[in-house]
């Protein structure tokens, strides 16, 4: 399995798993009936489809640097009959600021941290939303884990969020403030998800990267296997001059 595949799989299944709490946050967000919405780094639709759903005027520009994730969002778009209502655009965000018309909602979902300048990415944003517009930052407040912290194994999970995942919990109120944005409201939402199927079928495909075939096998029948994690997600306004 190659990683981008791999990194495929994972996005759909976490898409699946906390589908309701991602319902939440868009329904929270201080929003009446956006029109136009980009999200930048969609990955393969989670936040996308999610926001689809709820505002169902609406047209999404999703935007990545993967062509991958791209084709399989606009497969799930064909299958569900939402073509119309969706357009993808393939940028590099570090690289070039693509043209996204003018925006009423800007959603970016676990995909800040990844730029290389959030900063400059967060004035873009700024500069392209519409007066009055408004940017929903996601964010993890920790990585998914699956296992229990008693559970032997979990270290391992432990070392790999470490490593990989150094701006995790990184606090975007201030960074929103500084690049124009008035922050409206933030938001954590814990997830405890317990075992089920598509715990499980998650659970496989993240701790094979990290455990031997035994040890996998051992974790996957534990009865306390769940999805655990924390999202935070930050409303910021770009204030009508
Ligand atoms: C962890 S995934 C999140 C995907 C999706 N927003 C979600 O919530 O499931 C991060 C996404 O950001 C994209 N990404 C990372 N760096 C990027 C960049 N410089 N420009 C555009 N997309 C980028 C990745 O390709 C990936 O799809």
């Amino acid at each position: 399995m190659n990683h981008g595949h791999d990194q495929a799989e994972i996005l759909d299944l976490d898409a699946e798993v906390v589908a309701e709490h991602t319902a939440s946050i868009t329904e929270w967000l201080p929003m009446a009936d956006p029109r136009q919405i980009v999200d930048l780094g969609c990955g393969t639709g989670a936040g996308t489809f999610a926001l689809l759903a709820r505002f169902p005027e609406a047209h999404v520009t999703a935007v990545d640097a993967s062509v991958d994730h791209l084709q399989r969002l606009r497969d799930k778009a064909c299958e569900h009959g939402l073509t119309g209502r969706v357009s993808t655009v393939q940028a590099d965000l570090d690289a070039e600021w693509p043209d996204l018309g003018t925006p009423d909602l800007v959603w970016a979902s676990a995909s800040m941290h990844h730029m290389a300048d959030p900063d400059r990415v967060l004035r873009q944003v700024h500069g392209t939303l519409a007066p009055g517009g408004l940017l929903a930052v996601v964010e993890l407040a920790g990585m998914p884990k699956f296992l229990p912290d008693d559970a032997p194994e979990s270290r391992f999970e432990q070392h790999h969020h470490d490593e990989r995942v150094p701006h995790r919990g990184a606090d975007w109120g201030p960074k929103l403030t500084a690049a124009g944005f008035t922050v409206e409201g933030e938001r954590t939402v814990s997830v405890h998800i317990e075992q089920s199927a598509a715990v499980e079928r998650y659970a496989r495909v993240v701790l094979q990267r990290l455990l031997d075939p035994d040890a996998l096998e051992r974790v996957l029948r534990r009865d306390d296997l769940a999805l655990r994690s924390e999202r935070t997600v930050w409303a910021a306004r770009k204030e009508i001059a």
